[in-house]
């Protein structure tokens, strides 16, 4: 097994912890939860784990400048904007929406890890993206092209080893529930059960694709993921697991189920999940814990892959305090 090489942005590994009275409460399953949202540069999350290699690969090119896109509430571009600092590095973050009057949550620390924002439509993102690019190169800044959601073979192999990092703390649930949007954490989870003969299952929950062209897409990377880490498996779409029941109004709108989950897992458990990601997800699980999806002996892990600074964004927090 190849291992790349990797700068330290984390603290790893990231606990595990039971949610015995959620369980108690949905009279489901035994519960258990990975904090990814404790990998611990500002504010953590799943990106934190990928840009380790990112990061180290950028540092490979001699980058000096990482650029990278996103939604105005990306925790991709904060990890990102965090990590470039840690790593001695500028940052611009390419955003798709309305320019703020007063950056707010995510943006919030955008601005304070003195991130530069360009700001675009989503229709136009990707020219714009091309075109910063082409800039900071013109002007000596040496930039390095994230790939959205850090979803490349580098990205997602942080995810294959962090099976190993999981079955290293002896947990071997039968299923691992996570959200899942530009593929790389479910590519990796599914790389690192090949790679390390993890024996369960691994459901993504779907935050905003259908299953179909997403699952063909996952099963790419994940393929490219085990070719990088020099061990190819010839991965099925029939092992990555997309479950697309939960995408509600669309990405982004928070719903009554992910309003309930939060409340659920706040009031249970003292865990906050967000209202984009983690917050649909968590939904997703309760939704198919309620159905009797798992077995009463199944281990069921929720992967937390953190985005909590959402929770302070205005549009969020109103509807989440009615109760
Ligand atoms: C909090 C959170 N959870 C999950 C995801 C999805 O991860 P991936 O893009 O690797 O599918 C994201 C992506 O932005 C995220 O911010």
């Amino acid at each position: 097994m190849k291992e790349l090489p990797k700068v330290t942005l984390t603290h790893l590994p990231t606990p595990v912890d039971e949610m015995p009275r959620l369980s108690a409460a949905l009279g489901g399953p035994r519960l258990l939860v990975k904090r990814d949202d404790l990998t611990g540069l500002a504010f953590g999350g799943n990106k934190t784990r990928k840009l380790e290699y990112l990061v180290a690969e950028a540092q490979g090119h001699s980058a000096r400048t990482l650029i990278t896109a996103g939604a105005i509430q990306s925790n991709h571009c904060r990890q990102t904007a965090a990590s470039a600092r840690k790593a001695g590095m500028d940052c611009i973050l390419v955003l798709s929406g309305e320019p703020p009057e007063m950056p707010e949550a995510n943006t919030y620390l955008d601005v304070l890890l003195g991130a530069e924002l360009v700001w675009t439509s989503l229709d136009e993102r990707g020219e714009m993206l091309n075109q910063t690019y082409l800039e900071a190169e013109a002007d000596g800044r040496s930039p390095f092209l994230i790939p959205y959601g850090g979803s490349s073979p580098v990205g997602a192999a942080a995810y294959a080893y962090a099976i190993r990092e999981m079955l290293g703390q002896g947990v071997q649930p039968d299923w691992i529930v996570f959200a899942t949007s530009s593929g790389g954490t479910q590519a990796g989870l599914a790389a690192g059960k090949r790679l390390f003969g993890y024996q369960g299952l691994v459901l993504g929950i779907s935050v905003d694709e259908e299953a179909g062209k997403f699952g063909a897409m996952v099963t790419e990377l994940a393929k490219d993921t085990t070719i990088l880490l020099n061990n190819a498996i010839n991965i099925t779409k029939s092992e990555i697991l997309v479950n697309d029941d939960y995408l509600g109004g669309g990405y982004a709108v928070m719903g009554e189920p992910e309003r309930e989950a939060i409340h659920l897992f706040a009031r249970h458990e003292g865990l906050l999940v967000d209202p984009v990601y983690t917050g649909r997800a968590a939904a997703g699980l309760i939704d198919l814990v309620r159905k009797g999806f798992f077995k009463k002996s199944d281990t069921v892990l929720f992967w937390h892959t953190g985005g909590q600074p959402a929770l302070f964004a205005e549009k969020y927090r109103k509807t989440i305090l009615t109760d």
